[in-house]
């Protein structure tokens, strides 16, 4: 299955010059669901995956059935202040300014092989955010997946060291 051809491109969205990628036409289709869950599967079955890790929002949507499909559990990393129990946060740098994210602090058990599944890979800074609150608790991050890699942002140079998998590159 292409699923570049199932990816909806909306031009200037949310801002002038900017072309997004709309992932809500490959959710909608059960088939093309199935297919990406199990696609993400198969990059990890071999990794000995104790959890997924998904970042909000979107990272919930595509790390949660790929959990399933391992029978493994998710653990999601939220924007501040939506998680109820004790967290740990870590800050980085945006553009402008700086974003935050957090994790139970009780989510990751140390030694814990966890994979980060999210939909996108643009510059990197959401999922290295991610791979610091988890190896904050002691876990070991074995692979990154994204469904989608916007390659010329270079997302990829600021996660070395890390196995970095994607299933539709944009180059
Ligand atoms: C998007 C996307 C990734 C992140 C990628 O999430 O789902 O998590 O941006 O960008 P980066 O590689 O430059 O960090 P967003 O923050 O838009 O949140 P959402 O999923 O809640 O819309």
């Amino acid at each position: 299955m292409d699923l570049r051809k199932e990816i909806r491109e909306i031009q200037d969205f949310p801002k002038k010059g900017i072309s997004f990628k709309d992932i809500t036409p490959l959710l909608q289709d059960g088939k093309t669901l199935k297919y990406l869950t199990k696609e993400f599967a198969s990059q990890l079955k071999d990794l000995k995956v104790d959890v997924i890790v998904g970042p909000e929002a979107r990272g919930f949507l595509v790390g949660t059935p790929v959990a399933y499909e391992l029978g493994i559990g998710f653990v999601p990393v939220r924007k501040p202040g939506k998680l109820p129990a004790e967290t740990i946060r870590y800050e980085y740098e945006l553009e402008y300014g700086t974003d935050v994210l957090e994790i139970h602090q009780d989510a990751i058990k140390p030694g814990q092989r966890v994979a980060i599944v999210d939909d996108l890979l643009a510059t990197g800074g959401t999922v290295l955010a991610a791979t610091k609150l988890i190896e904050e608790l002691g876990g070991e991050v074995v692979s990154l997946n994204f469904l989608i890699e916007l390659g010329f942002l270079g997302g990829r140079d600021v996660l070395k060291g890390y196995k970095v998998e994607s299933l539709v590159i944009y180059e």
